[in-house]
């Protein structure tokens, strides 16, 4: 697959310094279109309708969003009102909140006439820092890589196993869950992606095989249903997913079917990795499966399907019979005790609460 993808970035700030450019993700892989945002209305809009997607970049837009709204409106209430309009689009990623809430907490003791100029530098330092703490991850990952490769056969490939899109597009570059998976490739390790994801939305087949292809990933999409047959046959030497929420004890919210992956690699020892931001720790929570709050999205996801056709005309079918009563949960939680290990910018840990805080230093 051809390498022309590899350098779109998901969000790109302006040099007007007043709009963003991102790419439209819902198009993805049969297009390539990106859209300005200059408005909180617009930012809202494209956090929800699944434009920009992925914990990381879900945060960072919202920041931008507010960047946008004190643009609009500087004072006390504005502040509010750009608060209120995004910090609801999606409910599961936390970093959303976060980065609301970090915003607020720098722009609230400003004068009204510096909050814009603050906002909007306070949003770009978000992109850069992002690159830099998923690069981190990709480094503490990739030592967890090379154990396990030292117990491979010279010049076998590692067999990776992730789900959903924790790739460089779901972040402002590198991915979490892909971080080590592009580090490996780059420093020559021979790596090999299952991706998966293939219901609901499709975000392993549509974005994370067209962003690996792009950096010229070895990987092969499976359906998500095969990724225990694949473990059961001795195929898989890791998983590594991302995260939306992460609570203090380590238990993750991430996309659909994770939970099932984890099950699944518990049965056959394989080590399951979750990779994610301190963004993404919501410290308020313990038990996640009693206390995240799980997306329920659109039941037409499920019932139709988005493609290509033959001619190039992108087509919406319906595969279901018409009327079908379904439910579309968007996320579920994998308890901690199926987690191997946590990767993070600080380092890696154990997936419990003293692990954590010792880790974050809270
Ligand atoms: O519904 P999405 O596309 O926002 O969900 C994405 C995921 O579940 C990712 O794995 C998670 O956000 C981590 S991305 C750094």
């Amino acid at each position: 697959m051809s390498d022309s993808n590899a350098s779109i970035r998901s969000l790109e700030p302006g040099r007007d310094r007043r709009s963003v450019r991102i790419l439209d993700q819902t198009l993805l892989p049969h297009a390539v279109e990106t859209i300005r945002l200059e408005t909180v209305a617009g930012a809202a809009q494209a956090i929800s309708g699944m434009q920009v997607r992925g914990s990381n970049l879900i945060g960072v837009t919202a920041a931008f969003g507010m960047a946008f709204g004190m643009r609009e409106d500087p004072s006390d209430a504005g502040l509010e009102n750009a608060f209120e309009s995004l910090v609801h689009t999606r409910p599961t990623a936390v970093n959303l909140r976060w980065a609301l809430e970090r915003m607020r907490t720098l722009l609230k003791p400003l004068p009204t006439r510096s909050r814009s100029k603050a906002a909007w530098d306070e949003a770009v330092a978000m992109v850069a820092e992002d690159v830099a703490i998923n690069r981190a991850i990709g480094e503490n990952g990739l030592e967890l890589f090379r154990k396990l490769l030292a117990r491979k056969k010279s010049g076998e490939p590692l067999r990776i196993m992730t789900h959903c899109n924790a790739g460089r597009i779901a972040t402002l570059d590198w991915g979490t869950a892909t971080a080590p998976i592009y580090l490996a490739h780059q420093a020559g390790i021979p790596v090999h992606v299952w991706v998966s994801e293939t219901r609901p939305r499709n975000q392993g087949a549509a974005l994370t095989a067209w962003e690996l292809g792009g950096r010229g990933v070895p990987h092969t999409l499976i359906a998500d249903n095969a990724a225990g047959h694949l473990m059961q046959q001795g195929l898989v030497d890791a998983v590594i997913v991302g995260a939306d929420r992460v609570t203090s004890r380590g238990d993750v919210a991430n996309k659909i079917g994770t939970y099932l992956k984890a099950l699944a690699a518990r049965e056959h020892r394989i080590p399951f990795y979750v990779a994610f931001v301190g963004g993404s720790v919501d410290w308020t929570i313990r038990d996640g499966v009693r206390e995240i709050p799980i997306e329920q999205r659109n039941a037409r996801e499920l019932t139709h399907i988005q493609g290509t056709a033959a001619d190039g005309r992108r087509l919406e079918v319906r595969i279901t019979p018409e009327g079908v009563v379904a439910r579309n949960d968007g996320f579920d939680v994998t308890p901690s005790r199926l987690i191997t290990a946590l990767i993070t910018e600080r380092g890696t840990c154990k997936a419990n609460a003293a692990a954590l805080k010792r880790l974050y230093r809270r």
